[in-house]
């Protein structure tokens, strides 16, 4: 009798665990709907119709060099967002680069502008001052630098940067800081 007993009740505690161990789960599965096809991407409306689908483009800043208000470095020594207006300043061409006409060193501080950083006139590749002319890799300013549209963000970058002082906030020292705690033997 005591041996059933004993039985008996491990076979509840069996069908008990079946019951609320395992069978929530199986619940919780279940609530978890498969996604459509519209759910699944950024963009909330169908793949296979693009008639009524518009592009959110957003606007460019439109204040004029001098007017603009400088924008945050995104990280330390990153490559600075453009904050005015390029109408009539592109494309760049091979005989035609207004961008150095206001932030060549020479030109920059009677106009307000960021001159060029000492890293633009040095052949990263081999350490070579190329003695205040300009390398040919950085002559195509957009490459890296761009303006921004006024547009939220259809997901929320929470990327923070740190910046190790006050001042690399809004300017640069990539030539100076680049080699930190390299050690030449
Ligand atoms: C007419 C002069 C002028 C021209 C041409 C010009 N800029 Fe500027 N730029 C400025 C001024 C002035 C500022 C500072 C912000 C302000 O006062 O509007 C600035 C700011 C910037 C900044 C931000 C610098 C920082 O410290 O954050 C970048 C990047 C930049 N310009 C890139 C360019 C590029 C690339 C071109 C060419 C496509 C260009 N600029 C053409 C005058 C000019
Ligand atoms: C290959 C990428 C690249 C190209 C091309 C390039 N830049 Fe830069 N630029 C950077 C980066 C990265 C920085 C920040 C680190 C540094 O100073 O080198 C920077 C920094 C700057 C700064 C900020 C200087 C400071 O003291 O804070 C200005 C202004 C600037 N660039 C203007 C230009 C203009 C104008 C051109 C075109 C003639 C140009 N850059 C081409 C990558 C580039």
């Amino acid at each position: 009798m005591k041996e059933f007993c004993r039985k008996g009740w491990i076979a509840v505690g069996i069908a008990g665990i079946l019951v609320f161990g395992i069978s929530p789960v199986h619940a919780d599965e279940k609530k978890q709907k498969a996604k459509s096809e519209e759910e699944l991407g950024i963009r909330k409306e169908t793949l296979y119709d693009e008639s009524k689908v518009v592009p959110h483009h957003g606007e460019y800043g439109r204040e004029k060099p001098g007017e603009s208000k400088r924008i945050e470095r995104a990280f330390e020594n990153s490559p600075p967002l453009i904050p005015h207006d390029l109408t009539g300043m592109l494309p760049i061409a091979e005989t035609n680069n207004s961008c150095l006409n206001c932030h060549m060193p020479e030109h920059a501080k009677s106009l307000g502008a960021t001159a060029l950083p000492k890293s633009h006139f040095v052949d990263m590749d081999t350490g070579h001052d190329l003695k205040g002319k300009l390398d040919g890799k950085r002559y195509n300013c957009m490459q890296c630098h761009v303006p921004q549209v006024n547009i939220p963000e259809p997901i929320k970058n929470t990327f923070k940067a740190e910046y190790r002082t006050k001042k690399s906030k809004t300017s640069s020292d990539l030539l100076d800081s680049l080699n930190e705690g390299v050690t030449a033997e």
